[in-house]
């Protein structure tokens, strides 16, 4: 499967024969300033939660592509449903099988507000499969017992894409534990460098995964790999 990193959360992912986008935060990015937001394709934009360094550029590109459609809480669905998006609102526990495979919206300990302090639900994260893949994007979050329940109700997880800058997520270390609650060896790390609160530490943080058995995977802003 092909996966392009477009700095802090914001992820492109071919799956299911659909071009599917996470919480895209380009434009404000300086560390992302070589993106250029018209060139990216979306089927489907998923939203962890409505912060501002999630959400910031779903409106520009959801225009570019009149037919993708927003799938995230009910609030923040709405919240772009509202804004002339196509929509599609789920919750907490719920999953729902789209053209490109299966989404389950599963839990995540952080906040969530609109950047003008609206509610947005509570912050979430998911988990996507069909026939060929499964994975874990587990946007904000701490490190939480939750996860535990991922192999307990879904396939097996062939990668996860985990927070690991501290501060405003769990860190590296937590991540790392993380990676054993949800069962998975391959990680894709992401929320960290962007701002001075969240500078990571790539060697150490590389390094914890390696003691556990685990595959930190940093990739470089823009960068398209394989997985
Ligand atoms: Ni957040
Ligand atoms: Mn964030």
């Amino acid at each position: 499967m092909k996966i392009t990193f477009y700095g802090h959360s914001s992820f492109g992912l071919e799956f299911g024969g659909k071009n599917l986008l996470f919480d895209p935060f380009i434009t404000p990015n300086e560390k992302a300033k070589h993106i250029d937001i018209n060139s990216i394709k979306a089927d489907y934009i998923l939203l962890s939660h409505g912060h501002q360094d999630h959400i910031v550029d779903v409106e520009a590109i959801a225009k570019n592509n009149p037919d993708s459609v927003v799938v995230s809480g009910f609030e923040t669905a709405a919240f772009f449903g509202n804004r002339g998006c196509k929509f599609h609102p789920m919750n907490h526990g719920g999953k729902w099988t789209f053209d490109f495979g299966t989404v389950k919206v599963v839990n995540a300990v952080h906040s969530s507000s609109f950047p003008d302090g609206a509610y947005a639900g509570h912050p979430a994260g998911f988990v996507i499969w069909n026939d060929d893949a499964c994975f874990y994007f587990a946007g904000d979050t701490a490190l939480t017992m939750d996860m535990k329940l991922i192999p307990m109700t879904c396939p097996k997880l062939d990668f996860a894409i985990l927070p690991v800058g501290d501060n405003f997520t769990m860190g590296y270390e937590d991540a790392a534990i993380a990676a054993e609650f949800v069962d998975c060896d391959q990680i894709v790390g992401c929320h960290y460098d962007t701002f001075g609160y969240i500078v990571l530490d790539k060697a150490a943080a590389k390094d914890t995964f390696s003691k556990r058995g685990k595959t930190l995977l940093l990739p470089e802003i823009g960068e398209t790999f394989e997985i």
